[in-house]
């Protein structure tokens, strides 16, 4: 297809076509003679029978001469569905590189052939375009004939051509969810998915500069690093040197202390770290970080410069009109964020901290979700309900806890049969807790003791205790559980009663018995800091840990330091009392981030690897790099990983971190797109070393 001679008027010569053209370069108007689309180096075809085809199908679709001068006049991009207002006058959008969408007008009283040209491009299919920015005479129709609905700019064609072929197979709705093998066209007709990458680009470049400005040093350090007992499950690189292997880096620790022995004062890196691990909706095996230590600091400096760089990002989002509503979901749209935020919005976010121990009893977990209204109270006194809690555990002397739930507009009744379709979905580990089954009892003026005679006479004070001295209403629940009396610190992440709060909430919320506020309303992102952790729990089944013979494993990670003298004391006689110097920050009850002060005292740090952990030499040798580094007067440092992924998750109102990531993993760790991994043959292994065995050789 040649395209047709479209003959430059000196009219749109440097014109910017709205927002829409690129500004105009001084542009030489073509001479008629020569066919404005066709390149100028056509050459002849060859003796090959191919290399004509190719040639043609190259000219026609190369668009080389568009790009290296882009006139004002020439619009490009990605063309939509055409309407047909009858035979002479058909619209369609035109998608243009930065997001705009404008609107191109034809009509055959202008151009009969450019009007044939453009009923044939299919929809979807990248062109260029050449315009008239306003209706050509005689197209007085077009003006008028303004597409019925739209608000769009609209220009007025004058020659079209498509820059290649797409599949005539290709059918796009606004609901049509393409398969995991086409994810370039998830993203390219997912509005959502687009707006989530350029909101992700935006706020990494807002954290970056935040930290530039701090006097941070970005410092890229090796992903293929080597196999050490840091905590999760290592993917290996075999190497060509039998029997040596690589390990990704899952996350650059150690390389970023060995950074502070170096006399960087604060460092920084977008870091990809992989880890093994079983995936859920937050956790990729490749995700990224914003990692970031700081030496010769304290947790405090750590939290106060975190804070800052997110309230930076935060306080230029305040503004409502930042958050969109893209197809049901909210969304920053990058292209509503003002450049010169108001600085006094940042006063609207507050970072709370919270210790370990105090967020398992008020939240039953170390990730407490803030916006959850009511904390959970425990019974300190049970004698006085002691019938009520024969019935709710078989456990001697239980700690029993409660919370209550304020439901809107809800009668008891519309209540109780809520409870029971909520009881009948738990999980097993919830619902069949050997503590004892959860008990859900319902604010009820119709009923004795308003409901809830199970408590006997004393039910007043037991409401007032668990309510916070809060009035209750009619339709209000109170749920109660059983566990047992803790004799030590709690090592766990959450309690049963927590779980169960977290899920009833989420559960309320969906059908609209409880408020969520929604993205971009104040107090919809609620940051908080954890600290005060234990240092150490007991090794869970599964879990890789750092190996050491003690049967307990580094809470964070086994870099982290102790949190007083009196912990490093409980290092020698009870360790699973030691509280860290860790602390991580939660985001609506997701952990995105986590850190710690580290053990710079290369004593300190090998009697937690030899002493504590019981790790065997070998391991403890892996680390020698480290010990090298602490021992060269490495001054104290602390540090911190901000877990990007789920944050911009958070941020754009998605439980999960595959759709922030242009190619995420599967929940089987695969990539159906580039369909990886991929299986390996004998001979792909050789240079390796290593060989394919069958199954029942597998030892
Ligand atoms: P940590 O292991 O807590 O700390 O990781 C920091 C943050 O990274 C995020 N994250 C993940 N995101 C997606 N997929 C995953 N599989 C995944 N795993 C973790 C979480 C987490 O809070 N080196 C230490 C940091 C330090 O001590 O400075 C570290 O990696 O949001």
């Amino acid at each position: 297809m040649v395209p047709r001679i479209g003959r430059c008027s000196a009219a749109w010569r440097g014109r910017a076509c709205g927002r829409v053209m690129v500004p105009a370069l001084s542009r030489q108007c073509l001479p008629a003679a020569r066919p404005r689309w066709a390149s100028s180096e056509a050459p002849e075809p060859s003796q090959h029978p191919r290399m004509a085809e190719l040639l043609d199908v190259w000219n026609r679709y190369r668009g080389a001469d568009l790009f290296s001068e882009t006139p004002s006049d020439v619009c490009v991009g990605f063309i939509g569905k055409r309407r047909n207002v009858g035979k002479q006058l058909s619209f369609a959008d035109l998608t243009t590189p930065s997001g705009e969408v404008i609107q191109i007008c034809s009509n055959a009283e202008s151009d009969v052939a450019a009007h044939e040209k453009f009923r044939q491009v299919p929809a979807f299919a990248p062109v260029g375009v050449h315009v008239h920015l306003e209706p050509p005479t005689p197209t007085k129709h077009a003006q008028d004939a303004q597409d019925p609905g739209s608000s769009k700019q609209t220009v007025y064609l004058r020659d079209i051509r498509l820059l290649n072929s797409v599949p005539r197979e290709l059918i796009v709705t606004p609901d049509v969810q393409f398969p995991q093998t086409k994810r370039h066209l998830q993203i390219r007709f997912h509005p959502e998915l687009q707006a989530r990458l350029r909101f992700r680009s935006w706020l990494k470049g807002v954290l970056s500069q935040g930290l530039l400005e701090k006097g941070f040093t970005d410092i890229e350090t090796p992903t293929l690093f080597k196999s050490t007992s840091e905590g999760a499950r290592e993917f290996l690189v075999p190497t060509r040197q039998r029997g040596t292997a690589y390990a990704l880096s899952q996350s650059p620790q150690q390389y970023k202390q060995v950074l502070m022995a170096s006399g960087i004062a604060r460092y920084m890196q977008w870091a990809r770290c992989y880890r093994d691990e079983d995936l859920r909706a937050d956790r990729q095996p490749e995700f990224s970080q914003l990692d970031m230590e700081w030496a010769f600091a304290g947790a405090a400096k750590v939290k106060q410069d975190v804070n800052d760089i997110i309230l930076k990002a935060m306080s230029a989002l305040l503004p409502s009109q930042t958050y969109k509503d893209v197809r049901g979901e909210r969304i920053p749209i990058v292209a509503d964020i003002p450049s010169d935020s108001a600085t006094d919005a940042e006063d609207a976010h507050e970072f709370t901290t919270i210790t370990f121990a105090n967020s398992i009893a008020a939240y039953g977990i170390d990730k407490p979700d803030l916006r959850i209204p009511n904390r959970i109270h425990a019974m300190g006194d049970i004698e006085p309900i002691r019938n009520f809690v024969g019935m709710i555990t078989h456990l001697p002397d239980p700690l029993v806890e409660a919370f209550t739930f304020p439901l809107k507009d809800c009668s008891p009744a519309e209540a109780r049969k809520f409870v029971i379709k909520f009881m009948d979905s738990l999980p097993s580990s919830l619902s069949e807790n050997p503590d004892g089954k959860p008990q859900v009892l319902i604010h009820d003026s119709s009923q004795p003791l308003s409901g809830f005679s199970s408590l006997g006479f004393e039910y007043r004070n037991i409401l007032d205790l668990v309510s916070g001295g809060k009035e209750m209403t009619d339709g209000d629940v109170v749920v109660f559980q059983a566990r047992e009396k803790p004799t030590g610190q709690y090592c766990l992440g959450s309690t049963k009663l927590g779980e169960l709060r977290n899920a009833l909430w989420k559960t309320l919320v969906e059908e609209g018995y409880m408020e969520k506020p929604r993205l971009g309303e104040l107090g919809s992102l609620q940051f908080v800091w954890v600290t005060e952790f234990p240092m150490f729990k007991p090794v869970e089944e599964g879990e890789p840990g750092q190996g050491g013979a003690a049967g307990i494993s580094a809470c964070h990670h086994p870099f982290t330091a102790p949190l007083s003298n009196k912990d490093v004391e409980l290092l020698f006689t009870d360790p699973l009392q030691a509280k860290s110097a860790a602390y991580d920050l939660v985001l609506n009850g997701i952990e995105i981030g986590g850190g710690s002060e580290r053990n710079h005292i290369a004593e300190m740090q090998e009697f937690i690897m030899r002493d504590v952990l019981k790790m065997t030499e070998q391991r403890i040798q892996d680390f020698s790099h480290l010990f090298e580094a602490l021992r060269s007067g490495c001054p104290p440092h602390a540090g911190f990983a901000l877990g990007f992924d789920r944050l911009v998750a958070l941020m754009t109102d998605t439980p999960t971190v595959r759709d922030v990531m242009a190619f995420p993993k599967t929940m089987k760790g695969e990539d159906p797109f580039v369909q990886s991994p991929s299986k390996l043959s004998n001979e792909q292994l050789a240079p390796y070393g290593l060989q394919l065995r069958s199954k029942g050789k597998l030892a």
